[in-house]
C-alpha cells in the first residue's frame, strides 16, 4: 500500500524544487527591475504579480530577454 505514495511524494518534491529554482532565477535575473515581490515600479516597470503576460514565455523573452545579462 505504502508504495503507491512514492510517485506522489516524488512529484510533490519535484514541484517544490522547480518552484524554488524559479524563485532563485527570478531573484537573480528579474527582481532587480521588477522588485522582490514582483510589484514593479509605478510608471516605470510593470508589475508581474498576477500579470498573465508574465506567463507568456515568448513575450517575456522578446521583451526582457535582452534586458537580462
Ligand atoms: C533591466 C530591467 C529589467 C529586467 C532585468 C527585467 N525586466 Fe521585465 N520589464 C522591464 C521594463 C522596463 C518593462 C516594460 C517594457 C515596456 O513596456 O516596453 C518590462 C516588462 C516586462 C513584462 C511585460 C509586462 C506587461 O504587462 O506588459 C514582463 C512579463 C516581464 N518584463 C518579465 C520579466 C522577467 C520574467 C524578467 C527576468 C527574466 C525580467 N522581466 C527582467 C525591465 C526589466
Amino acid at each position: 500500500m505504502k508504495r503507491r505514495l512514492y510517485p506522489l511524494a516524488l512529484a510533490l518534491l519535484l514541484g517544490l524544487a522547480l518552484a524554488q529554482d524559479g524563485q532563485a532565477l527570478y531573484g537573480k535575473n528579474c527582481a532587480s527591475c521588477h522588485g522582490l515581490e514582483a510589484q514593479g515600479i509605478p510608471e516605470a516597470i510593470p508589475p508581474l504579480a498576477g500579470n498573465p503576460r508574465a506567463l507568456d514565455e515568448a513575450y517575456v523573452l522578446d521583451l526582457c530577454g535582452p534586458r537580462v545579462s
